[in-house]
């Protein structure tokens, strides 16, 4: 695979709706890197199990994923809980993070020139896709305050949704991520641990900014 030399690369892991995506956007905008959720390409592919489940094969999945733009990621319908379910079980599969892996791959170490590097967010970032990233972070919030998110955001959409579901869920979720054989979410010795629960969202920014300019300062990138 070709790698970009001397490119930002920054990885975040997190559980879900502890706010690392709001960040990670922010960030990769002030430092002009190339963003990826890479929640997302899991969700695509559980929209995908649940909208044509008689096609659902490896083969499948990887012709989708091989041209896989990143606008269709942004397609609202991804946001949705049961969405968010699905995902946690079909990135269980071994196949199915292989084919993700490539992809990721390739945003992380080649982006395109326009961008000063990249930043993905998502739950193996930090030990598996790109282990050698300049800044490794692990975001995260206590539960209620993550469901309480989550709930606000999915109630724009469906107003029949309860709190406690949402909590339900991300609980499931948690449980989902963290106890899996493969690939699970997990803090590493070398992330800084950010927790977002009494943080607003410029907050939380200025303090990552804090640390990236320092280190980049250090080293005479800015
Ligand atoms: O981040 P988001 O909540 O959109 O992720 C949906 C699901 O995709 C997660 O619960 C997790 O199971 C899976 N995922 C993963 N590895 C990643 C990103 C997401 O297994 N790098």
């Amino acid at each position: 695979m070709k790698k970009r030399k001397n490119i930002i690369k920054i990885a975040i892991d997190s559980p879900a709706a502890a706010g690392a995506g709001t960040l990670a956007k922010s960030i990769s905008k002030h430092y002009n890197l190339l963003y990826l959720d890479t929640g997302k390409i899991y969700r695509f592919i559980a929209y995908l199990k649940l909208k044509f489940p008689k096609k659902f094969n490896q083969k499948y999945i990887k012709s989708k994923i091989n041209s896989l733009k990143i606008n269709d990621l942004s397609n609202k319908i991804l946001l949705s809980d049961n969405i968010g379910t699905e995902a946690s079980i079909i990135s269980k599969i071994p196949s199915i993070r292989k084919t993700v892996h490539s992809f990721q791959l390739n945003y992380a170490y080649n982006p395109p020139k326009k961008f000063n590097g990249s930043c993905l967010d998502g739950r193996d970032i930090t030990y598996n896709i790109v282990p050698d990233a300049d800044f490794k972070f692990f975001i995260t919030a206590n539960i209620k305050t993550r469901a309480n998110r989550r709930y606000k955001e999915l109630k724009v959409f469906n107003k029949k949704i309860t709190y406690e579901e949402v909590l339900k869920s991300i609980k499931n979720r948690d449980k989902n991520d963290l106890n899996r054989q493969i690939s699970p979410l997990k803090k590493t010795k070398d992330s800084l641990l950010i927790n977002t629960t009494n943080l607003n969202k410029r907050a939380c920014f200025l303090k990552i900014k804090k640390i990236i300019d320092r280190k980049l300062k250090i080293n005479g990138n800015l």
